[in-house]
């Protein structure tokens, strides 16, 4: 494929780039919970329009949490298959090794990073929020899947956080700075492991016949239905959340409208905006065109 990405090059730019945990949270580096942390986007809160603007803040933060929580948990099985397939060819490429071990010493960063976040959202918003987990067993579920599979949900995750970030978090001046900080200091190192993805599918999809490559993108879908079933659970949380949070009981069809919109918002989120990625579905042609088609005959039910 011509995308021209090469490990020499996404290690080069990774050193460039280089930021420490210290540098982005902690001291002076406080949440400002005055203000929204996730763009409307992807929060989807607006049109819940029972809920008053204090409420519409709680519900975006109670998300921003989870947000950071969900991407802790999808880099604990991020971690362990990239050392993996680095480890599988040490002596290959040295640009190779060099540019993949980075790549998981930047991960294994970010779930440290994210997890100090959380430290700081639970100390500032005052009610304990429930999330999906735990990591290790959400990492062992996906990680039994066909390591093609697991590559893709890996390629999409990580274009996926290249989209927010441009698409809805940039340009948006309302957002809480330090949060946006946060998400701009993750986005920098990703768009390196979004490149780094690409070569791994290429390199696992490598020999294979269609019907095996089509076998690697069924998997897709399916760890793509078994994160879909995370989000309903995360919604059930959030719910729950927001009521202790705000003391509001929600009537049953304010519930019934919270669970509709909330759940097409957190599938927005996590999966649409990655299987709709321009990227991602380049990468899935330059498979299989069959492979693309399938994804986009699936991906408007995620939108
Ligand atoms: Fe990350
Ligand atoms: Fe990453």
């Amino acid at each position: 494929m011509n995308h021209g990405y090469t490990y020499q090059s996404t290690l080069a730019s990774s050193e460039a780039i280089h930021w420490r945990i210290e540098d982005i949270v902690g001291g002076d580096k406080r949440l400002d919970f005055s203000k929204p942390f996730m763009p409307e986007t992807l929060a989807r809160v607006q049109p819940l329009t029972f809920l008053n603007s204090e409420e519409k803040l709680t519900l975006n933060q109670i998300r921003g949490n989870a947000y950071l929580c969900i991407f802790g948990l999808v880099e604990e099985f991020i971690l362990p298959f990239v050392v993996d397939h680095a480890r599988a060819r040490l002596q290959d490429d040295d640009y190779r090794t060099r540019a993949l071990l980075q790549f998981a010493g930047e991960e294994a960063k970010h779930i440290q990073l994210f997890k100090r976040f959380r430290e700081e959202f639970e100390a500032g918003f005052g009610t304990q929020c429930s999330v999906i987990g735990p990591p290790e067993a959400i990492a062992k579920a996906i990680l039994a899947h066909d390591p093609l599979g697991v590559a893709l949900t890996t390629l999409h995750i990580e274009w996926m956080v290249q989209r927010h970030y441009i698409d809805s978090i940039k340009d948006d001046q309302q957002l809480d700075p330090q949060f946006k900080s946060l998400l701009k200091h993750h986005w920098m190192e990703e768009v390196q492991h979004a490149k780094l993805d690409t070569l791994m599918v290429e390199q696992l999809a490598a020999g294979r016949s269609e019907e095996e490559i089509m076998r690697g993108v069924e998997e897709y879908i399916e760890i793509g239905g078994f994160i879909d079933g995370g989000l309903k659970q995360q919604v059930e949380f959030d719910l729950d959340s927001f009521e202790r949070a705000t003391a509001r009981l929600l009537t049953d069809s304010e519930k019934e409208e919270f669970r509709k919109q909330q759940l097409q918002a957190n599938r927005w989120t996590y999966l649409g905006t990655g299987m709709t990625h321009e990227k991602v579905l380049a990468t899935l042609q330059g498979l299989t065109p069959k492979a693309r088609q399938r994804i986009e005959s699936i991906s408007a039910l995620f939108c």
